[in-house]
């Protein structure tokens, strides 16, 4: 075999996902098909994320696309972004510029964790997890959550961790079950992490995923795990609430709970570790858009009218879903309980869901509600149809 033995782990750990990808390449080029598999724009993009990249295209300097670590601008425009958000007391020097959630996430594993660690991740969670912890040489440990609330249980994590373990991963705005964790859960998760730390003698780290922070419903609060457990990290994109993935824009910010020595230790570690891992930091166009991007989202009011439509209409139609209270995706169970199957029979219909298996819940499926509300109404009678037929 050529290829090291991390990089056939994850490998072996995304091929689920990458031979779906694949297998939706031809969907992507039927202007009927109806996609509401990845969260990827089916919408021209936000015209204030184009203006805000014109903006900075021009050269102001001979050095405006030399080599850019993170820029002082966006480091001070994400800081004082948190500030708000958050009420804690973040510092541009808290704050490294990434190549979104994705580049956070890599910088987070290699200053953080030593080949051989555990991780604990969320089951259902994100499906990049595993590849991500494999190619890195960690180990990932799933932590299931409820299974029909899908909360966080905090035993299930208490559970999963061993003397290995250096990181836990949490998700909230959840992908993909929607579901926004309160403060009171980060509290209890707090202690048991502080008690794990002391049992094992080693410091266990908190990775705060939040990319969707900014994309929640019915005025729902939103806590921070970093605001209740010192020894985390944030990690975050810009590329959900701009639906604009492919333009790699996010950070890594440290609490500003965490004490004075560790925070100054990690502050210093960032730039030389962003440097080791590849040059991790975003293009110098996309830090210089950063302050402007702070204020540019995605229509929420339209992405709720969206959420309720098809949640209602499914629900009605006899679905178990989850209501989403954040993120833009609708989780359920399929009718008749083969989530694969049942996406199947949907995708003869010319309507393309997200499998459970992807997540680990066979049973269930997932829904993008990036796709149009246009989109939407035309696969309803479809989706609508399909428990009468199962
Ligand atoms: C939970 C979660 N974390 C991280 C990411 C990565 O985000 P990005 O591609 O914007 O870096 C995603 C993207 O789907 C996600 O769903």
């Amino acid at each position: 075999m050529s290829v090291s033995a991390r990089a056939a782990e994850a490998k072996a750990s995304v091929e689920m996902v990458t031979s779906f990808f694949e297998s939706m390449g031809d969907v992507a080029s039927d202007p009927e098909a109806l996609d509401f598999t990845f969260g990827n724009p089916h919408e021209m993009p936000l015209p204030g994320l184009t203006s805000a990249m014109s903006a900075q295209l021009e050269p102001r300097s001979v050095d405006w696309f030399a080599y850019k670590s993170s820029q002082r601008l966006a480091q001070e425009a994400v800081s004082a972004g948190l500030r708000a958000e958050l009420g804690m007391d973040f510092e541009p020097d808290d704050i490294a510029m990434t190549q979104g959630a994705f580049g956070a996430i890599s910088l987070a594993l290699a200053m953080l964790a030593d080949a051989g660690d555990e991780v604990v991740i969320p089951v259902p969670g994100w499906f990049c997890y595993p590849p991500m912890l494999h190619a890195a040489n960690l180990a990932p440990v799933g932590a299931a959550l409820d299974p029909v609330t899908f909360d966080l249980d905090i035993d299930a994590i208490a559970w999963a961790i061993t003397p290995r373990t250096r990181l836990v991963i949490v998700n909230s705005p959840a992908n993909p079950t929607g579901r926004v964790y309160p403060r009171e859960a980060w509290d209890a998760l707090a202690a048991v992490l502080e008690e794990a730390s002391r049992t094992h003698g080693r410091r266990i780290w908190l990775v705060s995923d939040e990319p969707y922070r900014r994309i929640r419903f019915d005025g729902i609060d939103f806590a921070s795990p970093a605001a209740s457990y010192p020894w985390s990290v944030i990690v975050y994109s810009y590329g959900k609430v701009l639906l604009a993935p492919g333009q790699r824009l996010g950070y890594l910010a440290l609490s500003p709970l965490l004490p004075s020595e560790e925070r100054a230790e990690l502050r210093s570690a960032c730039m030389p570790v962003q440097l080791a891992i590849g040059w991790g930091f975003p293009n110098a166009l996309m830090q210089y858009s950063a302050p402007a991007l702070e204020s540019v989202s995605i229509d929420i009011a339209e992405l709720t009218r969206k959420r309720d439509r098809m949640h209602d209409a499914l629900t009605r139609a006899g679905y178990a879903l989850t209501r989403p209270e954040g993120t833009f995706y609708l989780w359920g169970r399929a009718p008749g309980g083969d989530g694969a199957a049942f996406c199947r029979e949907l995708a003869a219909h010319g309507v393309y869901l997200m499998p459970g298996t992807m997540f680990d819940q066979p049973a269930h499926f997932r829904i993008s509600l990036t796709a149009t509300m246009e989109m939407i109404e035309r696969a309803l009678p479809t989706l609508v149809a399909a428990p009468e037929g199962s």
